[in-house]
């Protein structure tokens, strides 16, 4: 059921974009806009755009747009109804209460429900007498009771169905257990237990809710860690572990783990600021969710292969969210967790302090194996590092160690800078050639999957979208230009949806802006309008320039019209030469 206009109009004018985005950008004014640092990118340069004229944004970097509502659906991470109720509690207004029924919040609210339950369930459990063997885990993981209450660990008891038959005697459905992943489904179509005989960590978002849980076997039967999968409530690549802690340190700093129990282990030994990403590898929207509360990650990851190995990979994309990254390796312990536990808390904190920033340690995995008295091998060495300089945006970061490259290997420091610059160089006409061929894409309507059709329509699809844009700015025009342009004669067949709602909406009275249009699209939809508005900011169309518009649409119109007639007589002529040949035989 659709909201009440009213109240959707009051919301709009209390929640203006401009002032919610900046808690969220540092944005700047330019003209009459705002421009800022995307935040749903990672970018050097601003390329998002706000404009406080029609409450739209538009990112020219990653084609991201809308107004307010999809803005705080896309930073929050919430569902359009979600989304409300978050700008009415700002904005101080009741959501009209017909609408609180609204199934997928509703949805989300009952898995977050089953998940507390649940989390307060496998505490109950470790510390009663089915809990004996999780007691002896934690313990023998060198876990005070203070650390497993403040994680709240559990342990989730061997019988197959003791959480099932808990979860429904307290009123919830077997389906719903089984869209919270707690439970899965028998082939007998009965719940049954997801975990069982394991040790339990919840994993809790940052507004304290139980999102999902990891749970680690005793013994060594696979996997080790069995996790939530994806569900209403859960998506594992934009969480991290203990962050709802270790945002409260504000230390500006985070230290960035592998597995459950370093982070833990970390915690209980003081280091508050640690968290973990969920057995996936770094991905950059948990890079950017870090660097909204650090400016620094020290990387603690395995001092295995494959640790090492994942380290090298976090690097960069911690780099790209604008994060200074220092590489911690635990010498001497495979993890975080049993260095800590070897050589206690003091050592790792020197290490902490002592350990170098991602540059040093780029280098030393250049020269890792390679012998410099060889002067084969010191030219490797030393083209390796010139390329991990010349990645470096500080030039006073590059002199500094080209200066001590230069002395390693005996040869002039302007030789070694050289050598940067030009490799440099080349990284910049990679990255141009790559972004033209971006944008070249893009304008060519080659990868818009919101409107498929645009690629082969460029000329209609253009003038389409001009309309649209004018349309939502002027809408006391779309009257005059309906009436000569029916929605049936759009060409693509998104274009002519938007146009009709927008056109139908209005006809009828009502208003039509990207909010209103934000409850029958969906967001990469609403980005795309966005675009047609951001493409047409500072331009305003005369009437012969919506003539010109109009004609193009009526003129590709009969182009398609024509080649379908042409394709008609082909067929006939085909049909008349066949007949010519059997008359032939
Ligand atoms: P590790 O294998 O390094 O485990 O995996 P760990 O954290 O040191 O665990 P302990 O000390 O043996 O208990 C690191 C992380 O990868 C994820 C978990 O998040 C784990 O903490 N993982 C690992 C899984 O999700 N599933 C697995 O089967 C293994
Ligand atoms: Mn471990």
């Amino acid at each position: 059921m659709p909201l009440p206009e009213s109240f959707i109009q009051e919301l709009k004018v209390r929640s203006d974009l401009a002032d919610l985005a900046s808690n969220y950008v540092s944005l700047k004014h330019s003209g009459k806009n705002l421009v800022g640092l995307c935040p749903f990118h990672s970018e050097k340069s601003p390329s998002f755009n706000i404009y406080p004229e029609n409450g739209s944004f538009y990112c020219f970097g990653c084609g991201v747009g809308g107004d307010v509502i999809t803005f705080v659906r896309r930073i929050e991470n919430l569902d359009y109804m979600e989304a409300i109720r978050f700008l009415a509690q700002r904005a101080g207004m009741q959501v009209p209460e017909a609408e609180v029924d609204d199934g997928m919040a509703k949805l989300r609210t009952r898995v977050l429900e089953i998940n507390r339950e649940t989390a307060r369930y496998y505490y109950s459990v470790l510390n009663s007498e089915e809990g004996r063997g999780g007691r002896e885990y934690f313990a023998h993981r060198a876990l005070k009771p203070e650390t497993i209450r403040h994680f709240g660990l559990g342990f989730s008891p061997a019988s197959r169905f003791a959480l099932v038959n808990l979860l429904e005697k307290k009123g919830y459905t077997q389906n719903e257990m089984v869209l919270a992943n707690v439970a899965f489904q028998s082939r007998s179509g009965r719940a049954v237990d997801r975990f069982f005989g394991r040790a339990m960590f919840p994993i809790i978002d940052l507004r304290g809710n139980v999102v999902a849980f990891g749970g680690r076997t005793l013994g060594d039967d696979k996997p080790k860690y069995l996790n939530t999968s994806e569900t209403p409530v859960f998506n594992k690549g934009s969480m991290l572990f203990a962050l709802n802690f270790a945002k409260n340190v504000n230390s500006q700093r985070l230290i960035l783990c592998e597995g459950y129990m370093d982070v833990i282990a970390l915690h209980q030994a003081g280091f508050q600021e640690a968290v973990a990403t969920l057995g996936t590898s770094l991905t950059s929207a948990q890079a950017r969710l870090m660097a909204r509360y650090a400016k620094e990650i020290v990387i603690c990851y395995d001092s295995d292969a494959p640790g090492q190995k994942a380290a090298s990979r976090a690097i960069p994309i911690l780099r790209e969210a604008g994060l200074i990254v220092r590489v911690l390796t635990v010498a001497g312990g495979k993890d975080p967790d049993e260095y800590i536990k070897a050589n206690g808390p003091l050592k790792f904190k020197q290490l902490l302090d002592d350990c170098g920033n991602d540059v040093e340690y780029r280098l030393q995995k250049a020269r890792l194996g390679l012998n410099l008295q060889n002067p084969e091998q010191r030219v490797e060495y030393l083209n390796a590092a010139a390329s991990i300089l010349s990645t470096l945006e500080n030039r006073i970061e590059q002199e500094v160690y080209a200066g001590r490259l230069a002395q390693e290997a005996g040869i002039n420091t302007s030789t070694v800078m050289n050598q940067i610059l030009a490799y440099g160089k080349k990284n910049r006409k990679k990255q141009l050639k790559k972004q033209f061929k971006s944008v070249q894409q893009q304008t060519a309507g080659l990868r818009d999957r919101v409107n498929p059709e645009k690629a082969g329509n460029l000329r209609a699809a253009g003038a389409e979208e001009s309309l649209i844009a004018h349309i939502l700015k002027f809408p006391e025009s779309a009257k005059k230009i309906a009436e000569v342009l029916p929605p049936e004669k759009f060409i693509t067949e998104f274009n002519r949806r938007v146009y009709a709602i927008i056109v139908g909406r209005i006809t009828n009275g009502n208003t039509a802006g990207l909010a209103e249009l934000s409850q029958e699209l969906n967001m990469d939809e609403i980005s795309s309008v966005a675009r047609m508005l951001a493409a047409q900011d500072g331009i305003s169309l005369t009437w012969p320039d919506v003539q010109e518009y109009i004609s193009v649409i009526s003129q590709e119109n009969d182009k398609k019209i024509m080649s379908r007639d042409d394709s008609l007589q082909a067929e006939d002529i085909e049909d008349y030469l066949n007949r010519l040949r059997q008359q032939k035989k």
